[in-house]
């Protein structure tokens, strides 16, 4: 079942000239994550922006084609119904934590503490992703005092707990160091595997292919290629889109150009570790 689905989707900004973006059709299937790459300003963010009915509910500008969340166009959600519909979570860990709140425990409940939800069933729910995402020892601190990496798994903790069947999360780690952006995405599979629909803006392309089902590549508005993970980072001209490709499928490129082809393309470390392994069993002679 798609929820959400592009077709013929255009948009202008107010006052811009160019196209953002152009005549972008995509069908985003319940449960899978969608990894969305390509060079900066190619309209990523703005795809992000168009999904969660900010465009055109915040941002007018010139819109056309369908964009249909759920079977129904956003023009006719209302956008407060639409953004629990659609947890979103951005790039700047700082700029998402409310600073109203004294503790990560009331940080983490805002959103639902903002819809009404009675007091047992919110401490209910909070303490719930608190365990879900091992917050535990952050829950009493003032969410002002946090590391960029506790900052961004409490910024995922408000939206989980809003319990959103669609994700749209863009560039989650760029301003995270490499330990945390491994929490962060052991936090993103583990929400993919409670059959949440994901949209991940992301850069670091080996992650993206560990993790991703799919992969669209964006330049210049245009969605120019686009699939099944294993198949869109086989790509070399992906190079040429202004995007970058996972090392290993790098290696896998370089070893066919020199005459020393592995079965396939590898995009992820393990399966070009199995590549190899299933090599040696044969060179040397089943042993
Ligand atoms: N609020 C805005 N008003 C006018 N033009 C905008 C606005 N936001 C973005 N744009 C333009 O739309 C195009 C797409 O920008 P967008 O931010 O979606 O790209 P992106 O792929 O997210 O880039 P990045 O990798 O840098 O985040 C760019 O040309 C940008 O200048
Ligand atoms: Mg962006």
């Amino acid at each position: 079942m798609n929820v959400i689905k592009l077709q013929n989707v255009s948009y202008k900004y107010p006052l811009s000239e160019e196209f953002a973006l152009k005549e972008i059709s995509y069908e985003f299937q319940q449960g899978k994550l969608y990894g969305i790459i390509g060079a900066n300003g190619g309209g990523k963010t703005t795809l992000c922006n168009l999904v969660r009915g900010l465009i055109p509910h915040f941002y007018q500008g010139e819109l056309s084609g369908e964009v249909l969340v759920n079977g129904k166009d956003v023009r006719d959600w209302e956008s407060h119904v639409l953004a629990t519909t659609i947890g979103f979570i951005f790039q700047n860990p700082f700029s998402q934590i409310s600073g109203v709140k004294e503790t990560v425990f009331e940080e983490i409940a805002l959103g639902l503490e903002n819809l009404g939800v009675d007091k047992e069933e919110m401490i209910e729910r909070t303490i719930k992703v608190v365990k879900l995402l091992g917050l535990e020892e952050l829950i009493k601190r003032n969410p002002n005092n946090l590391s960029g990496g506790q900052r961004q798994r409490v910024a995922f903790a408000s939206i989980i707990v809003m319990n959103s069947d669609i994700l749209v999360i863009d560039e989650p780690t760029s301003q995270l160091d490499p330990e945390s952006t491994a929490e962060v995405f052991a936090i993103i599979h583990a929400l993919k595997e409670q059959g949440k629909t994901i949209m991940l803006v992301e850069h670091k392309v080996d992650l993206v292919a560990e993790f991703a089902d799919e992969v669209l590549v964006i330049e210049e508005g245009r969605i120019v290629i686009a699939g099944p993970t294993a198949e869109v980072f086989a790509k070399e001209e992906l190079l040429q889109k202004g995007a970058s490709l996972p090392p290993v499928a790098l290696l896998g490129h370089e070893l066919a150009r020199a005459g020393q082809p592995l079965d396939e393309i590898p995009v992820t470390i393990a399966s070009a570790k199995e590549q190899i392994a299933g090599r040696m069993r044969w060179t040397n002679g089943g042993n």
